[in-house]
């Protein structure tokens, strides 16, 4: 019902997916889910500046934050139905479209850091997850990162016993779900926008998210505790559509190209600056208190949460997990 009424409503309000060059200037509806003031939503208001200079205004791109278009769900639904052109959903939120292979990027402690993640997204992984989206409709351009997930409850969460019997909000990934489900929680998806008043309403106890888009959505003035795990990490893919992106004139795709090389770079550059400081802030505020772990306490959260790696094997293929694996090494 509701996808019909989406396609409806882009068919009569924006168009069906037409060829990109037909239309003057073309136009790129990006949209996204965070506040501009994120290491994504700064990456994609430079991708704006670059694709209109370097394309000398053959190209507007309209960038829409905060989920004001479309939630996470129908972003996806919508860049396939033509409503958008370009989106950068978190890579968590692949798997219910169909390519479960991202899922790798969700296991705990998978990452050590971000030098290891640049080398799976720049490498032979990188490349075969993005080939996966040609099959949906959709081409891969780039990997933007977020950075490193902390926990928040309105209880301390220090051991893996702390996290028994409560709600947390996830994104939709299988992985998530058995991520708490091996700490005893109770794991319920939610759509961004929805997690601020339902952390503050009581509809669940705590969530995972990067400090960034914690501060951003002011998430830490309604949970009392927040625990610097970093026990997974949050990074975008920026897809577009694929029937318009081949639509472009070779000429303008390469502007665009370049366009969005220097936004990633620019974006990437920035986002552990602006998880720090988003950090910081919190603290400052007092109405969080952030609680960072011993070695001792890691370890337990880290062995509590093994169990995940089985449950993803059996999906994905252990293989690609061990590849996952030695490339990030
Ligand atoms: C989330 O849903 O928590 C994140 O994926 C939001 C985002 O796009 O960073």
């Amino acid at each position: 019902m509701r996808k019909s009424i989406l396609a409806l409503a882009s068919i009569a309000v924006f168009g069906l997916v037409g060829p990109a060059a037909a239309q003057s200037p073309i136009v790129i509806k990006f949209s996204h889910v965070v506040a501009p003031n994120t290491p994504k939503g700064m990456a994609a208001d430079k991708f704006k500046e670059l694709a209109e200079k370097y394309t000398d205004g053959k190209v507007k791109v309209e960038v829409y934050p905060n989920s004001q278009l479309f939630k996470d769900k129908e972003e996806l639904d919508a860049l396939k139905l033509g409503a958008v052109q370009m989106l950068a959903p978190s890579i968590s939120k692949f798997g219910p479209a169909g390519v479960k292979e991202f899922e790798v990027f969700d296991l705990p402690y998978i990452l050590p850091d971000i030098a290891a993640l640049r080398k799976v997204t720049n490498g032979p992984v990188g490349a075969k997850l993005f080939k996966l989206l040609d099959s949906k409709g959709m081409t891969g351009l780039a990997y933007w990162d977020n950075g490193f997930k902390i926990m928040s409850a309105n209880k301390k969460l220090i051991a893996p016993e702390d996290y028994k019997g409560l709600k947390f909000r996830i994104q939709s990934s299988k992985v998530l779900d058995a991520q708490f489900r091996a700490l005893g929680a109770i794991p319920q998806v939610l759509a961004f926008s929805e997690v601020y008043q339902a952390l503050q309403t009581g509809v669940v106890d705590g969530q995972e998210n990067t400090p960034s888009n914690m501060y951003t959505q002011k998430m830490h003035e309604v949970q009392k505790y927040t625990t610097v795990t970093n026990h997974g990490y949050i990074g975008y893919a920026v897809i577009v559509n694929k029937q318009f992106w081949d639509g472009i004139p070779a000429d303008v795709r390469a502007q665009l190209d370049k366009a969005m090389k220097e936004a990633t770079e620019f974006g990437n550059s920035q986002s552990q600056k602006e998880n720090a400081e988003a950090l910081e802030e919190m603290k400052k505020s007092g109405k969080t208190e952030i609680i960072t772990l011993t070695p001792e306490q890691n370890l337990a959260m880290r062995k509590a949460m093994a169990p995940v790696y089985d449950d993803v094997g059996g999906r994905v293929g252990k293989a690609l997990i061990e590849e996952f694996i030695k490339e990030s090494g």
